[in-house]
């Protein structure tokens, strides 16, 4: 387990985010594991809106970087807002631009997904906790051919769930430091 590599992510781009803090928490959950877990900000990526167009005529250099950062990891951590019930078009186009094919690939290539694996979380000021963006990125991870792990962490009330960047409960902080084990676990199970 110790030569996997996951990456933990979050769908928002907003300053003070609960799940870029979720994310983070995620990281330093697999880092006190002995686990490698990279942290990345989408903010880092100025991301145009996907289009046919401008992936014709020149490849964005941020696209490139993220599918680059994504394929060097056996699996990613990813934390998703809700919004209008599904997942942010933020994080939508991130994965959109990081599963087209570059270079010499083939169209069903998605060598930044393809065998890989996924653990998800969410967070939310609902009660819900952002559970049907959950249901949707777990399906648009499916179809890209990424595995998600049966655990996830849904954070409801989130502007009353962290004490700075910490979770005040226990439960969810179990939960998570979980999702990272297994995440982890399935990780180096499929690595070839
Ligand atoms: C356009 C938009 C739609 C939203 N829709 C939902 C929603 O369907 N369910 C929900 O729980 N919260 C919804 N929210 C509130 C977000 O959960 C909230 O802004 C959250 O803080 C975003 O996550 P972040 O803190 O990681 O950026 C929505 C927010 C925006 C801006």
């Amino acid at each position: 387990m110790s030569s996997v590599r996951l990456l933990a992510l979050a769908g928002s781009t907003r300053e003070g985010s609960y799940n870029q803090r979720l994310a983070d928490l995620a990281a330093s959950a697999g880092a006190a594991g002995g686990i490698h877990v990279t942290p990345l900000s989408l903010a880092r990526y100025d991301l145009p809106l996907y289009s046919d167009a401008l992936e014709r005529s020149a490849f964005p250099e941020a696209a490139l970087a993220l599918k680059a950062e994504l394929a060097a990891h056996d699996g990613f951590l990813i934390a998703t807002p809700e919004h209008n019930g599904s997942i942010p078009a933020v994080l939508k186009n991130a994965i959109d631009w990081a599963s087209r094919p570059t270079g010499d690939e083939s169209l069903v290539a998605l060598t930044a997904f393809r065998g890989k694996v996924a653990g998800l979380m969410s967070a939310s000021p609902s009660p819900f906790g952002g559970l049907r963006a959950l249901a949707h990125l777990r399906q648009i991870l499916s179809t890209i051919q990424t595995l998600v792990v049966t655990e996830q962490v849904a954070v409801p009330a989130a502007h009353l769930a962290f004490e700075g960047a910490a979770l005040k409960e226990e439960l969810p902080r179990q939960l998570l430091n979980g999702l990272v084990r297994r995440t982890a676990q399935v990780a180096a199970a499929l690595k070839p």
